[in-house]
């Protein structure tokens, strides 16, 4: 994949590159403290808490074994990352998406997920899929911004009320 470069002359994005993750090292330290980071906060929010703050070396390696990972940058530093599974449903499940908290609001997350849906279209997926708690409505305006319509709600395993929403977006 080419990087993409998002925005220009000051706009929201502006020096934001998005580039397939490498797997080196010094990568994946960079991108374990991305997620851990940008999902500290949700620690006392969230019900259950996420497992995102859990991540290590790995198992963000393992995860790259498995799915595809875009990480954002601005000035060579990394600000951003994401992971794009193709289902046999054809879906692309997008997770993991994290900004550094110093970066929010500039566009990183847009520029991330445009990139993701040019690599979902590569990848020759009929839609983008992922879900979003129920509590985060920062995040489900964020996805409703980018075109995504939510759906079904689901349950983490040992509650019985809903946690989360599904939220898709068609690319096809
Ligand atoms: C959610 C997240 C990835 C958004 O990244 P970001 O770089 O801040 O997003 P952008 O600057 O590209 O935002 C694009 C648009 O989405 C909407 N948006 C983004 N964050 C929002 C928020 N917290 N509340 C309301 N709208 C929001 C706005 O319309 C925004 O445009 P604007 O700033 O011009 O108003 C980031 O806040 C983050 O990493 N959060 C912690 C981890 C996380 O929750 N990941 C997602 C799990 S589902």
């Amino acid at each position: 994949m080419a990087k993409t470069r998002q925005g220009g002359g000051g706009a929201p994005g502006s020096g934001v590159t998005v580039r397939p993750m490498r797997g080196d090292s010094a990568e994946i330290a960079a991108v374990v403290a991305l997620i851990r980071g940008a999902f500290a906060d949700y620690i006392d929010r969230l019900d259950p808490p996420p497992s995102a703050v859990r991540e290590t070396a790995e198992s963000i390696t393992e995860l790259l074994g498995r799915e595809l990972g875009l990480v954002a940058e601005i000035g060579g530093s990394a600000v951003g990352c994401l992971f794009l599974q193709r289902r046999e449903s054809g879906d692309i499940y997008v997770g993991r998406v994290a900004v550094a908290g110093a970066h929010r609001r500039g566009g990183v997350g847009r520029a991330l997920m445009a990139a993701a849906e040019a690599e979902a279209r590569r990848l020759g997926g009929r839609r983008l899929t992922l879900g979003v708690r129920l509590a985060l409505d920062g995040n489900r305006r964020f996805f409703q911004s980018l075109g995504f319509a939510e759906g079904a709600l689901h349950a983490h395993p040992g509650y019985d009320r809903p946690t989360w929403v599904e939220m898709t977006k068609a690319i096809g």
